[in-house]
């Protein structure tokens, strides 16, 4: 039997799994990590923490499988996109990684405008210059500590910082890469006048690959340190969300899906390369050769509800370790008790600023309508229905551009609450279904290495193959009527207090 791996590099952990061809897992290990938050609307992380979760990682699926390591055929990496890791001429890291929800970067995204144009950018990178991209903390790095960008020789992102520390080769792959808001995404390359428009030299970015490309093999040190066999291949790989698409077998039009981890994506796959001029979603690359994707972030989806478990709900997490369940079984139970519309409270979901639909650093989250009246339940309530009701906000901008979606999946933590899926469904209007396997990126990843290895002819094949809906639910309309006055008001409050959070940031 050959195995594939798939290594999903998130904010929270890192997931190493280990699949058979036929894409069955045979074992699985999840390492975490922390996020350092030093300043409002910072966050970091350590690329070394990454590093030694994949070790920890990889050893511990060996271990458990028993498998011959001979048999692996391919690795394949997804990680979390945009995050900067900047290593020296030694390959040594230079500062901790500057991830995708940090949001400092609000005045180099003013100077991108400036130096390049808006239109510009929109035309080459398919985006407006935006704060969670590669390119705002680049140059947000240069002009802030430049004595370490002097000492700049590598710009990578989180999963291809794995890919150097496994084969020893500074490379990307395309879906990725045009987060970086470094590339020409129409052609799928560096773009020469966006990096001489910004002042990056082209010298310090990876290889650029198709997802499912060769791009090296794990030399002898990084497989005496984890027990792979030297010489097995690494390919492309892709951003965690792209990944989750192959994992999800969204690798044709008019295919989409949800999902909610730390952060919240809507994602579709199109023909063509759909643009919003008005810039709330995101175009890129998609990691199915010639395709692209119409791609929506929420910052703080899971986040905020991690937020409020651990802010909050001290009893739900004291009931949890006591029956031996997961805190959010206890308080998803909870939010169900209360009805919709958590007794008309109302909370915006902007945490750690925002991206989709509005590009904005500076708003922060919000419970509106609290009343004495109110407990915990509708606190849970509420975060859940306003982290949906911002996929809700976010699906319509793709109708409004024209992006079917046909077949709406889900993946991620959210995906696992029927509840949520639920909610989802009334407020979508369509009917929204699990896949059999939840394990999203990472299998996307070793689906991916499964291409490059010539197990699978291509993804299209693989995914047909390998990929089966599980669980649908369906949408009831009167649901969607009674979640829609609620979200006429949703949408209403980001625009009212659109100046108040620029006031609430310049005290
Ligand atoms: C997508 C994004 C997030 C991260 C989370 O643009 O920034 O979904 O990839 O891991």
């Amino acid at each position: 039997m050959n195995y594939l791996l798939g290594v999903d590099l998130g904010t929270s952990g890192t997931k190493t799994v280990l699949f058979d061809e036929d894409g069955n897992v045979i074992a699985s290990k999840t390492i975490e990590y922390p996020l350092y938050q030093e300043k409002n609307g910072w966050a970091e992380q350590e690329p070394e923490d990454w590093w030694n979760a994949v070790v920890q990682g990889v050893q511990a699926v060996l271990q458990a499988s028993g498998v011959d390591v001979a048999d692996i055929k391919g690795i394949g990496l997804s990680g979390q996109m945009h995050g900067l890791v900047m290593l020296d001429e030694n390959g040594e890291v230079l500062r901790r990684s500057i991830i995708w929800c940090d949001q400092r970067t609000g005045e180099e995204v003013e100077d991108m405008n400036r130096m390049l144009g808006a239109e510009k950018i929109i035309q080459i990178t398919a985006n407006p210059a935006v704060t969670g991209f590669t390119a705002a903390k680049i140059l947000w790095v240069k002009k802030h500590e430049p004595e370490l960008y002097a000492k700049c020789a590598h710009i990578l992102l989180p999963k291809d910082y794995i890919r150097y520390k496994l084969t020893g080769e500074y490379a990307t792959e395309v879906s990725d890469a045009s987060g970086m808001q470094l590339m020409d995404v129409a052609k799928r390359t560096w773009s020469d006048e966006i990096l001489e428009g910004l002042g990056i030299e082209k010298r310090l970015l990876g290889k650029m690959y198709e997802s499912q490309d060769v791009t090296g093999e794990v030399h002898q040190e990084a497989a005496a340190l984890t027990g792979l066999a030297a010489g097995t291949i690494v390919v492309g790989g892709a951003g965690d969300n792209p990944a989750a698409a192959i994992g999800t077998g969204i690798v044709s039009q008019g295919k989409a899906f949800t999902t909610i981890g730390t952060s919240a994506v809507v994602y579709a796959v199109s023909d063509r390369m759909a643009l919003d001029p008005k810039g709330r979603v995101h175009t890129l690359c998609a990691s199915v050769p010639g395709k692209w994707t119409v791609m929506s972030c929420t910052q703080a989806a899971g986040l905020s509800l991690q937020w409020l478990r651990n802010h909050v709900c001290t009893p739900e997490m004291a009931e949890a370790a006591e029956k031996g369940v997961d805190p959010y079984e206890i308080m998803t139970a909870e939010a169900a008790r209360v009805p919709i519309g958590s007794e008309k409270l109302i909370y915006l979901p902007y945490l750690m600023g925002e991206r989709s639909p509005h590009p904005d650093p500076d708003c922060r989250g919000v419970f509106f309508g609290l009343s004495a009246m109110h407990e915990r339940p509708h606190l849970i309530r509420s975060v859940m229905e306003g982290i949906s009701f911002s996929q809700w906000e976010c699906v319509e901008v793709f109708r409004e551009m024209g992006v079917p979606i046909e077949d709406m999946m889900i993946c991620g933590g959210g995906g696992r609450s029927p509840f949520w899926r639920q909610m989802l469904a009334d407020m979508y209007g369509c009917s929204v279904s699990t896949v059999q396997s939840d394990q999203g990126g990472a299998l996307g990843a070793a689906i991916l290495a499964g291409v490059g290895a010539g197990i699978y002819s291509d993804l299209e094949t693989a995914c047909d193959a390998l990929v089966r809906k599980k669980d649908s639910s369906e949408p009831n309309m009167a649901a969607n009527g009674a979640y829609a006055k609620y979200f006429t008001l949703y949408k209403e409050l980001y625009r009212t207090l659109f100046q108040s959070f620029k006031d609430l940031k310049n005290i």
